[in-house]
C-alpha cells in the first residue's frame, strides 16, 4: 500500500470554502436567512468571495500542482466512456487525481458556479440591493440574467446531489475520496492510471517550493475583483 500526496493545499482550502460559501449563498436565499437582518448583503458578500475563490481555481487548473491541473484531469470521450464501462462493470481503474467522469463533473459545476457569480453581479433584488454592475447591463439583460440565475441555481443542486452521490459510490467501492480532500493524501494498492511509469514517487514535492509563492501570486490576483466589487 503507497500514500500519495495528491491534493495541495491550496486544492483543499478552494474546495472547503467553496462548500461553505456555496452553502452561505443558498441558505440566504431559500430560508429566512436569520439571523441575518438583511441576508441579500450576505449573498452577496459571500458571492463576491466566490468570484475571486472561482477566479483562483481557473488560474490553478492552469498553474497548479500536477492533479490541480486541467490539463492532467479532463480526458477525451473514449476515456470518459471506457472508465464509465468499467465503474458499471464494478472495476474501475484508481486514479489519484480525478477520474475522467469525475474531471468532467468538476468542469461543469466550475463553469456553472462561475455563470452564477457572474449573472448575480448584475441582479437586483428590486427593493434596496443592486448588485455592483446592475448599472452596466438595459433591463432587459438583467431580466434574462435574473432567470437564468435561478435556473442555474436548481441545476447547481443537481450537479451537487450527483457530486455527493458519485462520492458515496466509491466509498462502497472502498475509495476514501473525502479523507484524501481532508488530508491530501490517497492510499493505492498499485500504480493509478495518471501517475507516472516512473513510479509512485511523489512528484509533489518537487513541485512544493514552487507551490507556496505562486499560490500567493494567484491568490493576491484574484483579490483584486473581491476588493473592488466589496467596495462598490
Ligand atoms: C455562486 C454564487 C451564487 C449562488 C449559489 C447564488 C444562488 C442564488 C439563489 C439560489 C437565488 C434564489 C433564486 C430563486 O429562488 O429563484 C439567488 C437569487 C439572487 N441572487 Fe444569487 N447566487 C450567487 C451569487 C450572487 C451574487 C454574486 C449576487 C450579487 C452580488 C447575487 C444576487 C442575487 C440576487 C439579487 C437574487 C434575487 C433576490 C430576490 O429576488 O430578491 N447572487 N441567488
Ligand atoms: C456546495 C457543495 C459542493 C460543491 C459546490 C463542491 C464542488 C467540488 C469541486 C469543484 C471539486 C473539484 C475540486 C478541485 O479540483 O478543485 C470537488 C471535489 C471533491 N469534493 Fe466537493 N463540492 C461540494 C460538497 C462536497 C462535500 C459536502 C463533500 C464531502 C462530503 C465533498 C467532497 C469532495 C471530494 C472528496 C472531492 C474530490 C473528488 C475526487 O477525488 O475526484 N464535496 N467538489
Amino acid at each position: 500500500m503507497t500514500r500519495l500526496k495528491v491534493w495541495d493545499i491550496p486544492v483543499r482550502l478552494f474546495h472547503w470554502s467553496l462548500v461553505v460559501l456555496v452553502g452561505l449563498s443558498f441558505y440566504t436565499m431559500k430560508t429566512e436567512g436569520a439571523p441575518f437582518v438583511f441576508p441579500i448583503e450576505i449573498h452577496a458578500r459571500a458571492g463576491y468571495l466566490l468570484v475571486g475563490l472561482l477566479l483562483f481555481r481557473w488560474l490553478w487548473g492552469l498553474w497548479g500542482s500536477p492533479h490541480a491541473r486541467f490539463t492532467s484531469f479532463l480526458y477525451p470521450p473514449g476515456r470518459m466512456l471506457d472508465y464509465g464501462r468499467r465503474l458499471l462493470r464494478g472495476k474501475p481503474p484508481h486514479y489519484a487525481g480525478h477520474n475522467p467522469l469525475g474531471g468532467a463533473m468538476v468542469l461543469l459545476m466550475l463553469i456553472s458556479l462561475t455563470f452564477q457569480a457572474a449573472s448575480g453581479l448584475f441582479l437586483t433584488d428590486d427593493i434596496f440591493f443592486d448588485a455592483p454592475l446592475h448599472g452596466w447591463a438595459s433591463s432587459g439583460i438583467v431580466k434574462s440574467l435574473a432567470s437564468l440565475h435561478s435556473l442555474n441555481a436548481d441545476l447547481l443542486v443537481v450537479l451537487i446531489a450527483a457530486h455527493l452521490m458519485a462520492l458515496l459510490l466509491h466509498r462502497f467501492k472502498g475509495e476514501r475520496l473525502v479523507s484524501a480532500m481532508i488530508t491530501g493524501r490517497k492510499a493505492f494498492d498499485g500504480r493509478p492510471e495518471d501517475e507516472p511509469a516512473e513510479g509512485l514517487k511523489p512528484r509533489f514535492r518537487n513541485d512544493r517550493i514552487a507551490i507556496l509563492p505562486l499560490a500567493l501570486v494567484v491568490l493576491a490576483l484574484s483579490s483584486l475583483p473581491v476588493i473592488w466589487l466589496w467596495s462598490a
